[in-house]
């Protein structure tokens, strides 16, 4: 069991679960509704918590209603929170998402009005602890205060990098993490059609991965790039968190101490798992 801290969002997310994805201007009623905590970092460390790591989170928690849904989810999961921010002002971020039954595809519509989590919150915490710190690549100005004070007061701690969406400056972040974690929109904003080819183009020292939906995903270490499959279940249900639960898969199994294409080969199966779920329980079934 290794002690893992995330540092990124937690959201309210609003599911509309409909039969087909509808055309502009349609109206629809949808098939049912939920509203669960989300959020990359948070879904990242539910997945690592099943799979038997001692889970927390740090980013902003909005005092207002909303909060009760995440800090319940957190609780569940047994995912401590202690190192979060509190702000009175503001909203917890908001994603509206249609969940297609057809095809298990999940498209997001996100509303923030949230103050990010500030680095001079996030140097106040002892980190000695920790095995493993995990990024969303979001709020750079900050984050790029994090990851250097990391390296200059805690050199041995090893520090995983989602790299999701393009946001401007992201790249001076790349030389700071140990793990980055590349995403297909991110990779098409750099011009790339292929994840081999994006992750051959990059020469950092970082261990690095490129997911690319039901293709898989990619690897690239000391030079070479590897492939592993997707493991599609036998229906896809429900994709949104795909490349969340891949990121737990990977922290999971390089914590342990396995070797990278075995932690490739893992993330790949345990997302493909929970794209033919709904949600992320019961996810340590499979390992
Ligand atoms: P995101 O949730 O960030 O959009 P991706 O769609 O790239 O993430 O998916 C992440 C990983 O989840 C992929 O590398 C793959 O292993 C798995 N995955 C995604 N979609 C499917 C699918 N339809 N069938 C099987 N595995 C999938
Ligand atoms: C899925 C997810 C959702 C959230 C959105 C935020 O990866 O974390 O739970 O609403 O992305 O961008």
């Amino acid at each position: 069991m290794a002690r893992i801290l995330g540092i990124g969002i937690a959201t309210i997310d609003i599911i509309n679960h409909v039969s087909h994805y509808p055309a502009e201007d349609e109206e629809m009623r949808a098939l049912s509704q939920q509203q669960v905590r989300g959020g990359n970092a948070t879904n990242t460390l539910v997945v690592l918590s099943q799979l038997q790591h001692d889970c927390h989170w740090c980013g902003v928690l909005i005092n207002e209603a909303d909060s009760a849904i995440v800090e319940q989810d957190l609780q569940r999961y047994h995912i401590k929170y202690q190192h979060c921010q509190r702000f009175n002002q503001g909203k917890m971020p908001t994603s509206y998402i249609t969940l297609s039954e057809a095809t298990g595809s999940r498209s997001i519509v996100h509303y923030r009005d949230c103050p990010e989590l500030p680095f001079a919150h996030f140097s106040q915490l002892d980190l000695s602890g920790f095995d493993w710190l995990h990024f969303e690549g979001r709020n750079i100005d900050e984050l790029s205060q994090m990851l250097q004070w990391v390296k200059l007061n805690y050199p041995a701690l090893r520090c995983s990098l989602e790299v999701e969406k393009p946001r401007e400056g992201i790249e001076t972040l790349f030389d700071l993490a140990d793990v980055l974690m590349f995403s297909r929109p991110y990779a098409e904003s750099r011009g790339f059609q292929r994840a081999d080819d994006f992750l051959h183009s990059l020469s950092y020292q970082a261990l690095m991965t490129c997911t690319w939906g039901n293709h898989g995903a990619w690897l690239k270490q000391d030079g070479i790039v590897s492939h592993s499959p997707s493991f599609p279940p036998p229906r896809v249900v429900d994709t949104l968190g795909a490349g969340d639960t891949f990121n737990a898969g990977l922290i999971s199994a390089l914590v342990n101490g396995q070797p990278a294409r075995a932690a490739l080969e893992q993330a790949c199966r345990l997302a493909g798992h929970k794209c033919g779920q709904a949600g992320f329980a019961n996810l340590n079934e499979l390992l």
